[in-house]
């Protein structure tokens, strides 16, 4: 349960309970202010975080082990140097999970570690490509190397496209637009079901990020927009393939979270009638928060679909 001062959660998940609470961090967007534990208390897990439930795992700091025992869960986030995935990682690590950033710019993945503080050592960044196979290989490999098991994968990297008439577009245009946002989710899926459904505990979480785009487009904006609706048909397929599993697939459909990406939403954007308007965003930390909800549900539950968005962004009421 979600609080002002805090949040309390419980967890049961492959005979292992998990009880804690903690003090939630003060965090704006891209800054983590404070992030403090109050009280922990681990029920069947032996040895101290992460190297005591994965003798195997490397790549944690002394200082990392010192400061914050690990819940025994590990996620993935593409896209974790900027924004969303910034946002999301930085929750995750605040709520003990183990989160391996992976992005294309090294320099923003370690921004984000940074970011993390004394207990940056329980993160792990690996340059990656999304968009591209033997990259993505190499990532799920690092992952499996070091841990062993992967519980989230947060599918979040993407990339806009430009606002040109769709009948302008190039042809390499629209293809790096759908090498990140589709093939690149894909690919990571791919690689995070072979490790779900053979480990034990078996299963796991895959969260796709959507958009408001995956149920309406703004003008010129096809690869956008067809990716993101197409994001939304892997959701069902790997939500349905997932089943014998025990893998669970959610979606979060944003609107204009304050980030890089949605910064032109601000100064003002093209609307259906032609005109040029600015509009409202919201903290990113709310999708921080809605992400944390939805990876903290045992397995036999889901959100399936989630939509966050500015509340008076032209969307509902046809403007
Ligand atoms: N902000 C919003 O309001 C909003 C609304 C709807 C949907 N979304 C979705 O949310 C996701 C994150 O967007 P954001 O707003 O946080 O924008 P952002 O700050 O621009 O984040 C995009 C991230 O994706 C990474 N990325 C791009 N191409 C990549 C590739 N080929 N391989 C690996 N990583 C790649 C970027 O890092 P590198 O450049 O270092 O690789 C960057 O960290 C996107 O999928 C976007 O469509 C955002």
């Amino acid at each position: 349960m979600l609080s002002d001062s805090g949040f309390q959660m419980r967890a049961v998940d492959g005979g292992q309970s998990v009880s804690q609470q903690l003090v939630r961090p003060r965090r704006r967007a891209d800054v983590v202010v404070q992030a403090r534990v109050v009280n922990v208390r681990y029920e069947g897990l032996a040895g101290d975080g992460i190297n005591g439930i994965f003798p195997g795992a490397t790549g944690f700091s002394k200082e990392g082990r010192a400061n914050m025992a690990s819940n025994g869960k590990i996620a993935l986030v593409t896209g974790a140097g900027s924004g969303i995935g910034r946002a999301v990682s930085l929750a995750l690590h605040a709520a003990r999970w183990s989160v391996v950033l992976a992005g294309r710019r090294a320099a923003r993945l370690e921004e984000t570690r940074a970011l993390a503080g004394a207990s940056a050592g329980a993160m792990r960044a690996v340059p990656t490509d999304v968009s591209n196979p033997e990259s993505v290989r190499a990532l799920f490999a690092k992952v499996k190397e070091v841990f062993g098991r992967l519980d989230l994968l947060f599918n979040n990297a993407g990339l806009s496209s430009p606002p040109v008439p769709m009948e302008d577009l190039t042809y390499e245009q629209w293809n790096a637009i759908v090498a990140t946002n589709l093939t690149g989710a894909f690919l990571c899926a791919q690689e995070a079901i072979k490790i779900m459904k053979a480990q034990q505990p078996r299963g796991g979480r895959i969260i796709n990020n959507g958009s408001i785009s995956a149920h309406a487009p703004r003008p010129n904006s096809a690869p956008y927009t067809a990716t993101k609706h197409a994001i939304t048909g892997l959701t069902k397929c790997i939500s349905l393939d997932g089943r014998p599993y025990d893998i669970a697939c959610g979606q979060i459909d944003i609107g204009n979270a304050a980030t890089e990406l949605s910064a032109p939403m601000a100064r003002g954007v093209a609307q259906a009638n032609g005109s040029i308007l600015p509009e409202p965003r919201f903290d990113v930390e709310h999708v921080a928060d809605a992400v944390l909800y939805m990876a903290s549900l045992p397995l036999n539950a889901n959100v399936q679909f989630m939509t966050v968005m500015a509340t008076k962004m032209p969307f509902v009421g046809r403007g």
